[in-house]
C-alpha cells in the first residue's frame, strides 16, 4: 500500500503550482531577513521552522483564489505569507510534548527538539503575532480591507476556530466521540484556516458577497478533505515520504476519520468533499482551473 501511494508523487506534480511555492518561499525568506531587532535564538528558531519542507498549501490557495478572480496572484502574497506564519505556529505547538509529542516535522527534528520547549512555545507566539503585523505592514490595500483580512485570520485561528478544534482534539484523545464532534474537530482545527486562505484571496481580489459565499463553501469542502487525507497519510505514508512521524494517531488513540469510519469509507468521504468543491468552483464565472487542480491534488498527495 505504501509503495502504491509513493509512486503517485510524479502524477501529482502537474496538479500543484510549484511555481507559487517558490515565490512564497522567497518572500518568506525576505521577510525573515528584514527582522533585525529580535534575539538571535528567536531568529534562528523562526528561520528553522519557516524555511522549506512545507507544501505552502494555504498561501498557494490564497494566491490561486485571488488569481481565479482575474487579478494577479501576487497581489495576495503578503497575506498568503501571513497565513503561513499562523500555520507554522500551529504546527510548532501541535508537536509539543503536551499535545502530540512529535519529533519530526517537515523532514527534520521538531522545533522543541532542537531549541527546547520554552523556545518553541515562544517561537509559536511570535509567529502568531507577526502574522498580523505582516498584513499591516506589507499588504497593499485600503486600511478597511486590512482589518477585514485580519479579522478573517483571527477568527479562523482563535477560540471559535483552530484552537477550538485543537482543544476538542486533545480533550477527546482516548475517548469515544460522535461523528458530529469529529466533523466539528476537523472543520475547526484544520478547515477554518483553509477557508480563511480562500476568503482572504477572494477579499483581496474584491469578490462580491455571493461569490465569497460560494468560495467559502469550496474552502469548507477542501478543508475537511485536507484533514481526512492527513489522517489517511498518518496510516499509509512513511516518515520519509510524509516528512513527519506517521503511525502516531493510533498509538496516541486519536480520534480520526479512519478510526471512526475505516480507511475505505474515509477515502470515499474525502472524494465526495473534493467532488463537491470542484462542482462549486466549476459552476462559477471565474478561472477555476487551479482551484480544481488543487482540490484533485489532495486526493493524490503523499505528504
Ligand atoms: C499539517 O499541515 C497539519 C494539518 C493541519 C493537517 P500541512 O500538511 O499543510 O503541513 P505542511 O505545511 O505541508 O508541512
Ligand atoms: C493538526 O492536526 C492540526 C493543526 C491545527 C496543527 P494533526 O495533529 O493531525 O497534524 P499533524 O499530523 O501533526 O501534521
Ligand atoms: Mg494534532
Ligand atoms: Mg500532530
Ligand atoms: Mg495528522
Amino acid at each position: 500500500m505504501k509503495q502504491a501511494r509513493e509512486s503517485k508523487i510524479s502524477s501529482t506534480s502537474s496538479l500543484y503550482p510549484e511555481f507559487l511555492v517558490k515565490i512564497i518561499n522567497k518572500k518568506l525568506q525576505d521577510y525573515l531577513q528584514s527582522y533585525n531587532k529580535l534575539p538571535g535564538i528567536l531568529k534562528e528558531s523562526i528561520s528553522y521552522s519557516i524555511q522549506n519542507g512545507g507544501k505552502r498549501f494555504r498561501p498557494v490557495l490564497c494566491m490561486v483564489t485571488a488569481g481565479s478572480l482575474g487579478g494577479r496572484v501576487d497581489i495576495a502574497l503578503p497575506t498568503a505569507c501571513a497565513i503561513e506564519l499562523i500555520h507554522t505556529y500551529s504546527l510548532i505547538h501541535d508537536d509539543l510534548p503536551s499535545i502530540d509529542n512529535d519529533d519530526y516535522r517537515r523532514g527534520k527534528a521538531t522545533c522543541h527538539r532542537v531549541f527546547g520547549e520554552d523556545i518553541a512555545i515562544l517561537t509559536g507566539d511570535a509567529l502568531f503575532a507577526e502574522s498580523f503585523n505582516l498584513i499591516l505592514e506589507h499588504q497593499y490595500c485600503k486600511p478597511g480591507k486590512k482589518i477585514e483580512l485580519i479579522k478573517e485570520i483571527a477568527k479562523a485561528s482563535g477560540a471559535e476556530g483552530m484552537v477550538a478544534g485543537q482543544i476538542v482534539d486533545v480533550f477527546y484523545t482516548g475517548k469515544k466521540i460522535t461523528k458530529k464532534i469529529l466533523e466539528y474537530m476537523h472543520e475547526n482545527k484544520t478547515g477554518k484556516l483553509i477557508i480563511a486562505a480562500v476568503r482572504c484571496g477572494a477579499i483581496i481580489a474584491d469578490a462580491s458577497g455571493g461569490l465569497l459565499e460560494k468560495l467559502t463553501l469550496y474552502g469548507k469542502n477542501i478543508g475537511l478533505a485536507f484533514q481526512i487525507t492527513d489522517d489517511l497519510l498518518d496510516l499509509e505514508s512513511s516518515i520519509e515520504s510524509a516528512g513527519k512521524t506517521t503511525g502516531k494517531d493510533i498509538i496516541l488513540c486519536k480520534n480520526t476519520y479512519p478510526s471512526m469510519y475505516g480507511i475505505e469509507k474515509s477515502r470515499k468521504i474525502a472524494e465526495e468533499k473534493i467532488n463537491e468543491s470542484i462542482n462549486i468552483v466549476k459552476s462559477l464565472d471565474i478561472e477555476s482551473e487551479w482551484l480544481v487542480k488543487i482540490a484533485k491534488f489532495l486526493l493524490k498527495r503523499n505528504k
